[in-house]
């Protein structure tokens, strides 16, 4: 995800600091290069070793005295980085950048600097409450400066409210979406369906798929890099949102054909990943069937196609499906896409390694209107959606 990419991590004085070693293996695990800075402060919580061993790199900690940095290191730190991350990001620092203080390697660095700089606030939950703080960091939203907003939750100090850490996983998002982000689909709006649906047969019995919505959770994220204001309808998942997307949840196929039906007039690009499920049981009973009461067969009815459905209704929208083919794979899938009225087919075969469910690669081949073909290598679901995005925008282009 960061193959090249110079990360420089900041952290600050909190007890979240021991969270950010995490961070910093997981930048590393994505092929980034890494450095770490510290103030004073957070040298009480982790110690500069931790970072050393975990970037593999010196760690900055003093203008001055420190035998590894030159008189001018804040200068040279500061052009190295394609991204600052401070994290966690104290009020005390937040207040210092808002007005422009520079008294130690982190704050003189971010000074001299020119990157985007992510800000990673954690903090007891009256400091993040005063006016203090939300004037700071209002001041430092309104000059460019992003945000990854602490959660609510337990805090350290014992009380409960708003300034736990974000979740790293939403930080390393975060980090992907600020060093990749472009307005090429700004002016698009883009609906994405992903995941499996649940068919209720009674209160705690379901049928599904093995769909996990990982495809799917990918496009959306993708999609808002390039600029678009994305809705993911995710049928029941264990993903993370993705960074600027708004999640719609959904269970039935029947409550993912309504969110689509409302959203698709709106839309430009509809990418129907989402593996929905074909039947449902005739009837849902309100009470648990007991196993006595099971007969041999459950009658089945089946689920509105929500492709099929849309696709009668375009109206310049471009409609990517997918196909899901285990033989005759071309056929079937070009059938599908002349069916369902979509400009774009994404066909994959789950039997083949490395592809389908639940892991986090794919190989897919990916047939246009004028059924041409383009096969893609073995690769992860985040390029494939990126190649799927890339296919779309040529599409676009040729429509007008
Ligand atoms: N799809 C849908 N609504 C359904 C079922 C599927 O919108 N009730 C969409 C899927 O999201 C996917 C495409 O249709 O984009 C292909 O789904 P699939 O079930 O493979 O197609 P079918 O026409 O049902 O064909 P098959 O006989 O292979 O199941």
């Amino acid at each position: 995800m960061f193959l090249g990419k110079n990360i420089l991590v900041g952290v600050t004085g909190g007890i979240a600091a021991y969270k950010s070693a995490y961070l910093v293996r997981e930048f590393k695990k994505a092929s980034a290069n890494v450095r770490v800075m510290m103030t004073r402060a957070a040298q009480h919580f982790v110690g500069p070793l931790t970072f050393e061993t975990l970037s593999e790199n010196k760690v900055g900690v003093d203008l001055f005295n420190d035998a590894n940095t030159s008189p001018t290191a804040h200068i040279d730190w500061a052009r190295w980085p394609d991204i600052i991350v401070i994290c966690p990001a104290t009020a005390n620092t937040i207040g210092k950048i808002a007005n422009g203080i520079a008294d130690n390697f982190v704050t003189t660095t971010i000074l001299a600097s020119t990157a985007p700089v992510l800000l990673c606030p954690a903090m007891n939950v009256e400091m993040y409450n005063n006016r203090l703080y939300q004037q700071n960091a209002e001041k430092l939203a309104g000059l460019g400066f992003h945000f990854v907003e602490p959660e609510a939750g337990d805090l350290a100090c014992g009380e409960v409210g708003m300034g736990r850490l974000a979740d790293p996983r939403d930080i390393v998002q975060a980090v992907h979406y600020c060093l990749n982000r472009s307005d090429e689909w700004s002016e698009k709006k883009v609906l994405v369906t992903a995941g499996p649906t649940h068919e209720a047969i009674d209160p705690v019995r379901y049928m599904t798929n093995k769909s996990s919505g990982k495809m799917g959770f990918a496009l959306a994220q993708e999609a808002a890099i390039r600029g678009a204001e994305v809705t993911l309808i995710a049928g029941p998942n264990n993903l993370r949102a993705p960074w600027r997307v708004k999640v719609v949840d959904v269970d039935s196929a029947e409550q993912m054909a309504a969110e689509v039906n409302k959203g698709f007039e709106e839309c430009d690009v509809l990418v129907m990943a989402a593996a929905v499920a074909d039947y449902r049981p005739a009837k849902t009973a309100k009470q648990k069937i007991k196993k006595s009461e099971f007969g041999p067969a459950m009658p089945l009815v089946p689920t509105e196609d929500i492709l099929q459905t849309v696709g009668r209704r375009k109206a310049g929208q471009f409609i990517v499906g997918f196909a899901l083919e285990t033989k005759n794979e071309i056929a079937h899938a070009i059938d599908k896409m002349q069916r369902k009225n979509c400009d774009l087919m994404v066909l994959n075969n789950p039997l083949e390694n490395g592809a389908g469910f639940e892991v986090d690669t794919n190989r897919v081949t990916l047939i246009d209107r004028n059924k041409r073909r383009q096969t893609l290598p073995l690769m992860s679901k985040q390029r494939v959606a990126q190649r799927i995005l890339d296919a779309v925008q040529t599409g676009l282009q040729k429509h007008g």
